[in-house]
């Protein structure tokens, strides 16, 4: 199964990505967390990606384009694999399906998480999120047992730079001029499901799960 989760930020693709992974045993491959990591390493990648992601702005094609392209050539996607947060454009959308098409393989579904603006400053903003292991929680919505720990690992929990209230909006803003030419052009292929992101994690995840497993387009 190779799965595309698109949504603006705040959506809820990190946390629904991870239930996917579980439930269906396909990789989450995440660019951003992939550029998190490299900013965090003091990679030349991350050193270019954190010029951008603490702008808000998106890293540009070029770059976005190979780091998916060689994960993809990893063992653990050649059986199906779930993408988080590309494409993100219309270019990276051409190129994905290029590579996928040199190698046999295609898109089967992919599922836009819509949910309104206000929700997605309050989802954003309250965010915390593992420095241990990379689970997400959120003050209000989703909090930890203990303030400020993980409860799967106890590690300490903190704030991405980039959900300061000035970046989120840049960034609603630059990812939201991007959707709508990226959701056309997977409604054309027929490969679109749009999910009503508001409610529940666990309920959002059954009308994931009965998109991904229905056919629902
Ligand atoms: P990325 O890390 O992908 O960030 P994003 O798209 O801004 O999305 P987020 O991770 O912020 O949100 P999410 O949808 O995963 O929500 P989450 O599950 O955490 O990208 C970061 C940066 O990297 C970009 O800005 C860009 O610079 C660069 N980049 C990455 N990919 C790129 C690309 N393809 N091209 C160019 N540049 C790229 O949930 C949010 C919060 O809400 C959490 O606190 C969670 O607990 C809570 N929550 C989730 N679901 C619910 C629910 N149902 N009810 C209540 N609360 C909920
Ligand atoms: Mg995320
Ligand atoms: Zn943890």
């Amino acid at each position: 199964m190779n799965l595309i989760l698109m949504g603006l930020p705040g959506a809820g693709k990190g946390t629904q990505a991870e239930r996917i992974r579980e439930a269906y045993g396909i990789p989450h491959i995440s660019t951003g967390d992939m550029f998190r990591a490299a900013v965090s390493a003091g990679t030349t990648l991350g050193q270019e990606a954190k010029r951008y992601m603490d702008q808000g702005a998106l890293v540009p094609d070029a770059v976005t384009i190979g780091i998916v392209r060689e994960r993809l050539t990893e063992a653990d996607a050649r059986n199906g694999f779930l993408l988080d947060g590309f494409p993100r454009t219309v270019p990276q959308a051409e190129a994905l399906e290029a590579m996928l098409r040199d190698i046999g393989r295609a898109i089967d579904r992919v599922l836009y998480i819509d949910v309104p603006h206000d929700i997605l400053v309050r989802r954003l903003t309250g965010r915390r999120i593992c420095r241990q292991c990379g689970a997400t929680y959120h003050l209000e919505f989703n909090p930890p047992k203990n303030p400020g720990v993980c409860d799967r690992c106890g590690g300490a929990l903190y704030q991405r730079d980039d959900d300061k209230p000035e970046t989120v909006e840049t960034r609603l803003h630059v990812n939201r001029e991007q959707t709508a030419p990226l959701l056309d052009f997977y409604r054309a292929r027929r490969l679109l499901a749009v999910i009503d992101g508001l409610g529940a994690i666990d309920d959002v995840f059954r009308r994931l799960r009965a998109a991904i497993e229905k056919g629902d387009r």
